[in-house]
């Protein structure tokens, strides 16, 4: 299977585990980058209102064809139990017809989103094979 690594990070563990992740599998990596990097005062704030929300931030283009790829693996920090906004703009972009393998990494290896993330991967036509909270 034609598989691709898409991570968002923050401050740089999430991209670890993706680099590692992609090496083992042979797979093509590629980073999710918001169009302006939030400080860490509006990360925690704004950043987790988003997050709590479902919301989206504007990202940079993926330059990258996603429908080229059978399996995505989707990699991304835990923000108040939640994917960060930056991830949420990745899933709108999600192609249909895709297995999708979701690893989301925090400090407490605990998160709250899993339907959430199940119910959204099926809006967009594609099937959440896995899902996985990596405590890091
Ligand atoms: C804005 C913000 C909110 C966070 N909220 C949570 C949380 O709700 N639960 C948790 O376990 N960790 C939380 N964390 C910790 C990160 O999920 C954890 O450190 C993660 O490994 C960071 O990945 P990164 O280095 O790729 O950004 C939060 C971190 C940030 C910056």
């Amino acid at each position: 299977m034609n598989t691709l690594v898409l991570f968002y990070s923050y401050s740089g563990k999430t991209k670890a585990v993706a680099a590692e992740l992609a090496a083992n599998e042979s797979a093509a990596i590629v980073e999710i980058k918001d169009t302006k990097r939030p400080g860490k005062l509006k990360a925690y704030t704004a950043g987790c209102f988003s997050a709590i929300k479902g919301t989206s931030w504007s990202i940079d283009p993926l330059n990258v064809d996603l429908t080229e790829y059978d399996r995505l693996i989707l990699l991304a920090p835990i923000w108040a139990n939640n994917p960060p906004p930056a991830f949420n703009a990745m899933l709108e972009l999600l192609p249909k017809g895709k297995t999708v393998a979701v690893k989301m990494v925090s400090a407490s290896g605990k998160s709250k989103c899993r339907e959430r993330l199940d119910a959204i991967i099926k809006s967009k036509g594609s099937i959440m094979e896995s899902f996985e909270d990596i405590k890091c």
